[in-house]
């Protein structure tokens, strides 16, 4: 079987790389997205261990079309009653790019009608419509002339984990926190510290990939288990298999913040993740912090948009000299969207990524300090 995973722009090959390692074949890389191979079983264990997938597709038709109505006719040939019955009910996902739908939600109508006068011809009934909390959830994506209409085996965005339950102004989505780590490299091999943690996603995702524990342990449902060929067996062994390779930490993890309103945020976060042992949140002012040498250090600061420090470029200017004089010998990946702040960083980047934090572009910037390494560069 095909499936499509989605994700974050920028993410692709990381993405591919642990669809990969989880078995999937043919694995091949799109926009936002990769395609891959594999059985019922991969399915449930993309869902549950997947660090960077936002949702997991399954296709179940793919066709071409000249005008509107080939939409309604193709909609009527698909084997409904092989994924719902009558009395259950579903819901529409438009992703649409044709010249043949001016209206996104026009396309999701023609297939929702097709879909209920199919059932009402064959049983005399039809499947309602419930976009809040749907039995089964369609994505229905044109390009041109190109669809592909695909159920949703994940349905709740698989960035939404379970652990957060509290949340600072700027929160990072958690598939480009664990994105960024593994775009970094990170192996569990060095302490890490992120020294402006907010609600702290970076220290939660860290700690899960130290301690192996498979990001969907704290979810309460994927999109698959209310599918009509859903086999609990299997995918009680994919749980199994998954949650018997969780260990403790082998490194330390260390959240700060100058706030410590918002690191009550990130204490009730990291307790619901049952990470209170891998985890150590202090309130602590970035200029005070010192670390040990060859640490790692992963930081989000303000972008001065949603939230408003008096003097931002101040802010970054203090990141790099910190940096440079209170972590020597360490590795520090810094994202900000905030490109003109980022000069005030003042330190020469070794690498640079474009990443997306919901709709804004930013830059993932790599420093490795060593003594006197700061001057002023373009960024
Ligand atoms: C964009 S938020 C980080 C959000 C975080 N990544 C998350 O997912 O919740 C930036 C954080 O930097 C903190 N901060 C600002 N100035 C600081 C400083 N000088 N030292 C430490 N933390 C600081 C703010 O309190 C805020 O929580």
């Amino acid at each position: 079987m095909r499936f499509i995973a989605k994700t974050l722009y920028g993410l692709e090959k990381v993405l591919s790389e642990e669809l990969r390692i989880m078995g999937a074949g043919n694995v091949q890389i799109a926009n936002r997205a990769v395609s891959f191979e594999g059985d019922m079983g991969l399915l449930y264990k993309v869902n549950y261990c997947s660090r960077t997938a936002l949702s997991i597709l399954m296709p179940i038709a793919d066709f071409r079309i000249r005008s509107k109505d080939d939409l309604y006719k193709a909609g009527t040939k698909i084997e409904w009653d092989r994924y719902m019955d009558p009395d259950d009910t579903f819901s529409i996902v438009p992703v649409i790019n044709s010249p043949h739908f001016g209206h996104t939600g026009y396309a999701g109508l023609i297939l929702k009608d097709s879909i209920a006068d199919t059932f009402r011809k064959q049983t005399g009934r039809r499947p309602s419509v419930d976009t809040d909390n749907p039995r089964l959830l369609i994505n229905l994506h044109i390009s041109n002339d190109q669809v592909t209409i695909s159920l949703d085996s994940s349905v709740v965005p698989l960035f939404k984990r379970g652990y957060r339950q509290e949340q600072s102004v700027a929160p990072l989505n958690e598939v480009l926190a664990a994105g960024i780590l593994l775009l970094s490299g990170w192996n569990a091999a060095s302490t890490f510290t992120d020294p402006m943690c907010g609600s702290g996603t970076f220290p939660i995702e860290a700690a899960l990939m130290a301690c192996k524990i498979p990001p969907g342990k704290f979810r309460k449902f994927f999109g698959f288990q209310r599918w009509r060929d859903f086999d609990e067996d299997l995918f009680q062994k994919v749980v199994f298999e998954n949650n018997n390779k969780i260990q403790s930490s082998p490194v330390k993890i260390f959240g700060c913040d100058i706030s410590g309103e918002t690191l009550q945020f990130a204490k009730t976060n990291v307790a619901k993740a049952g990470l209170n042992d891998a985890i150590s949140l202090e309130i602590s002012d970035f200029k005070d912090l010192r670390s040990e040498e060859g640490g790692l250090v992963f930081m989000n600061p303000p972008y001065g948009q949603r939230i408003q420090p008096e003097e931002i470029d101040t802010l970054y200017g203090m990141i790099g000299t910190t940096l440079k004089h209170n972590f020597p010998g360490s590795t520090a990946w810094l994202i900000s969207s905030n490109k003109e702040s980022l000069k005030h960083v003042g330190l020469k980047p070794k690498e640079k990524h474009i990443l997306f934090n919901g709709a804004l572009e930013c830059i993932l910037l790599k420093y490795e300090m060593y003594s006197g390494t700061k001057k002023t560069v373009k960024v």
